[in-house]
């Protein structure tokens, strides 16, 4: 079969690093052309990157030139599918034009995510968003599918077979990982030997996207944290349920939880692990699963008066932000009948 050409643009940063990493042996996408800012254009991936991720940079990537953000040239190279790791504000320009253009954009940008007709789509949770790309104009013209902020990809999969329960209200706080921010980040002056009690916006996002996700409305409060770890991020979340619901059916929904047949080739048959060792999960094991960094895991599941409570890892940067884009990809193709 031949392999459908995708762009990466914003590929030199930490959601683009991983996803060159994840489409480097990808059995239906291949990457043709890759973008990041203008300092680097015409120099070769692998020497212009500054490679941050846990596995070695695969050797189809190395020689790839870096390109500037051109639409012809884009097209030229048979690119339709664009994966988009840019910042939100460049995003907020370079997306529409690319929707206008034809494009088929899938995006870790938070640029367009609360646009009527733009889904933020989770393929475990919210499939049949994926129909919005018809009130945007497909099959005519080109669309934009967004992807959650990565703290609630992950909360979005533990919550998703537990919404028949009717979740009232929810409390969370989390534990997040310096790559969350991006390479280079936050200066090391900061983070090393110390938490920073607040991210900005994060606790906004959370809030409007679950409920954007599972169509579902609780009462949120959140509190989010930065920690010093390299990946993954760590959430406690209490959960008040309008039916009585017991530790033991929770554990029934998580098991059940389970995708044999998707047909998607980064959607983990058991998208949703729970451990009951009282030290997991850790941020430690964030590549952890199959397909890697794909997993949510959960763990210390108690009730106390009437509320359930339970931790959760989510992979920022793979589940939350380029495999998340990756599976939003393989389910439009393989729903539209291009693979
Ligand atoms: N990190 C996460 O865990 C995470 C999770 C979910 C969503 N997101 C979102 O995903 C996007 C990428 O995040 P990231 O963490 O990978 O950020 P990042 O490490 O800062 O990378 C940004 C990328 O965009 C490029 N870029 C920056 N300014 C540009 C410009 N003016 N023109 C063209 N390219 C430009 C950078 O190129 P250079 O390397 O040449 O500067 C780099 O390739 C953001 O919108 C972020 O909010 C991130």
């Amino acid at each position: 079969m031949e392999k459908m050409k995708v762009a990466v643009i914003g590929s030199t940063g930490a959601v683009g690093q991983v996803f060159l990493w994840m489409l480097s042996d990808h059995p239906w996408f291949e990457v043709a052309y890759v973008t990041a800012s203008s300092a680097r254009i015409g120099q070769r991936y692998g020497d212009s990157v500054h490679w941050v991720i846990p596995f070695e940079i695969p050797e189809s990537v190395r020689n790839i030139e870096i390109k500037e953000f051109n639409l012809d040239a884009m097209r030229q190279a048979g690119v339709q599918i664009v994966f988009s790791a840019m910042p939100a504000e460049i995003a907020k320009g370079t997306e529409p034009e690319l929707r206008a253009n034809g494009f088929y954009v899938f995006t870790n940008a938070g640029a367009l995510r609360y646009e009527d007709h733009v889904p933020i789509l989770i393929p475990e949770a919210n499939g049949e968003s994926l129909e919005l790309i018809r009130k945007q104009g497909y099959p005519d013209s080109g669309f934009v599918v967004t992807n959650a902020n990565c703290v609630t990809a992950g909360l979005a999969m533990a919550l998703a077979p537990l919404r028949v329960h009717g979740i009232k209200e929810m409390n969370i706080s989390t534990y997040q990982s310096v790559s969350g921010a991006g390479y280079p980040g936050l200066s090391s002056f900061d983070i090393t030997d110390n938490v920073i009690p607040y991210i900005s916006k994060e606790e906004e996002k959370i809030e409007r996207e679950i409920k954007k996700i599972l169509s579902i409305d609780p009462i949120v409060h959140a509190y989010c944290v930065r920690v010093p770890v390299m990946f993954g991020h760590l959430i406690t979340v209490w959960l008040t349920f309008e039916e009585d619901v017991e530790t033991d059916d929770i554990l029934k929904d998580w098991d059940k939880f389970v995708l044999e047949e998707t047909g998607l080739p980064s959607t983990p048959v058991k998208p949703v692990i729970y451990s009951k060792d009282q030290t997991f999960p850790q941020p430690k094991y964030a590549f952890w699963g199959t397909p890697k960094g794909m997993v949510v895991y959960t763990g210390r599941l108690k009730k106390k008066d009437g509320k359930i409570g339970f931790t959760l890892m989510v992979n920022n940067l793979v589940k939350g932000a380029a495999g998340g884009s990756i599976q939003n990809a393989e389910l439009f193709v393989k729903q539209n009948g291009l693979v």
